[in-house]
């Protein structure tokens, strides 16, 4: 047996030991996307963490990710492979901040996407995700101003297709800002027959190119539905694992980042290795754990954002 599949067969018994299931989301790499029990986008997972009825969850995304899982299943045992995999997003708002820009605006209701901590999560009325940000503001009362955070890309976006105006918090994705608007302009030329599709996170520039805009699942399901053949995909390129597998035969191509960098691969997201999976599962280490008002509080606009998505 390869060294490979020995530690593919011990995550394997280690799950049934535990009674764990294994969540991964699309930008993890290949080898962990291969052995989960579940792959999805950030609401798909959340929805999945909060109805297992696993003993332990181990969170192969990152740290809001596994956070979220822990604010709706306080019960389990939440891990995470590696304690570090953050999110720029989550770091550039930080609580104390984010609260000093709340009290500037007192009248507004606070929609935070999900890629945010805890901390700021209790201190929101809605928390939504790629996949329902668009949805849930169209839901909102039209005569209150509403403050958007961290993500002002998402923001810029969601603003742009609901039609309500939104006060930004100016958070961004490291990754998601690489993407070389002159290498997408070369493949459109070389690919005249492709389809542009793009998520979110990506800079407004970028999103006036594209021809189809979603989070990673409704990307994955695009690539499925759409009678084009090719695509130039505008995000984290762990998610070709799966449209490889869905769509074989049609053609995906990535973009490269600035100056050809491969800086559009989360630096965050890759910190998760089968080895650290192993190990997590094994020591049940490193856990998630929370202080229990703080969670109360950021569980409210999480199970607002369940009940109002479609
Ligand atoms: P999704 O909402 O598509 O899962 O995206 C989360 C994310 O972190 C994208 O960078
Ligand atoms: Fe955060 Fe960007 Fe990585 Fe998504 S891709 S987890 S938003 S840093």
């Amino acid at each position: 047996m390869s060294a490979d599949n020995a530690l593919v067969a011990a995550i394997e018994r280690l799950k049934q030991e535990r009674n764990a299931v294994v969540l991964a989301h699309y930008y993890q790499a290949p080898e962990i996307q291969d052995i989960a029990d579940f792959i999805g986008d950030s609401l798909e997972l959340s929805r999945k963490a909060a109805s297992t009825d696993a003993d332990v969850i181990a969170f192969c995304g990152v740290h809001f990710m596994a956070e979220t899982a822990k604010i709706l299943s306080p019960q389990k045992t939440v891990v995470l492979p590696d304690l570090n995999a953050g999110c720029s997003l989550a770091d550039d708002c930080p609580a104390d901040a984010f609260a000093a820009f709340r009290e500037q605006h007192p009248d507004h209701l606070v929609v935070s996407y999900i890629n945010c901590t805890a901390a700021v999560k209790a201190q929101s009325d809605l928390i939504c995700t790629s996949s329902n940000a668009v949805d849930l503001v169209r839901q909102l009362p039209a005569d209150r101003p509403v403050l958007f955070a961290p993500d002002q890309n998402l923001g810029r976006w969601v603003q742009q297709q609901s039609g309500r105006e939104l006060t930004l918090w100016p958070g961004r994705c490291i990754v998601h800002e690489t993407f070389s608007e002159e290498a997408l302009l070369q493949l459109k030329l070389e690919h005249p027959e492709a389809e542009v599709i793009a998520h979110p996170e990506c800079q407004v520039h970028l999103l006036d190119l594209a021809d189809f805009i979603g989070s990673t699942s409704k990307l994955l399901h695009h690539t499925e539905s759409s009678a084009a053949d090719t695509f130039i995909v505008l995000t984290e390129p762990g998610i070709l694992h799966q449209m490889k597998q869905r769509v074989p035969k049609k053609r995906l191509i990535d973009v490269p980042g600035l100056d050809g960098c491969s800086c559009n691969a989360c630096p965050y997201m890759r910190l998760n290795t089968l080895e650290k999976l192993h190990d997590c599962l094994d020591t049940l280490e490193p856990a998630i754990e929370m202080d229990e008002p703080l969670r109360q509080r950021a569980l409210e606009p999480i199970k607002r954002m369940l009940a109002l998505s479609r």
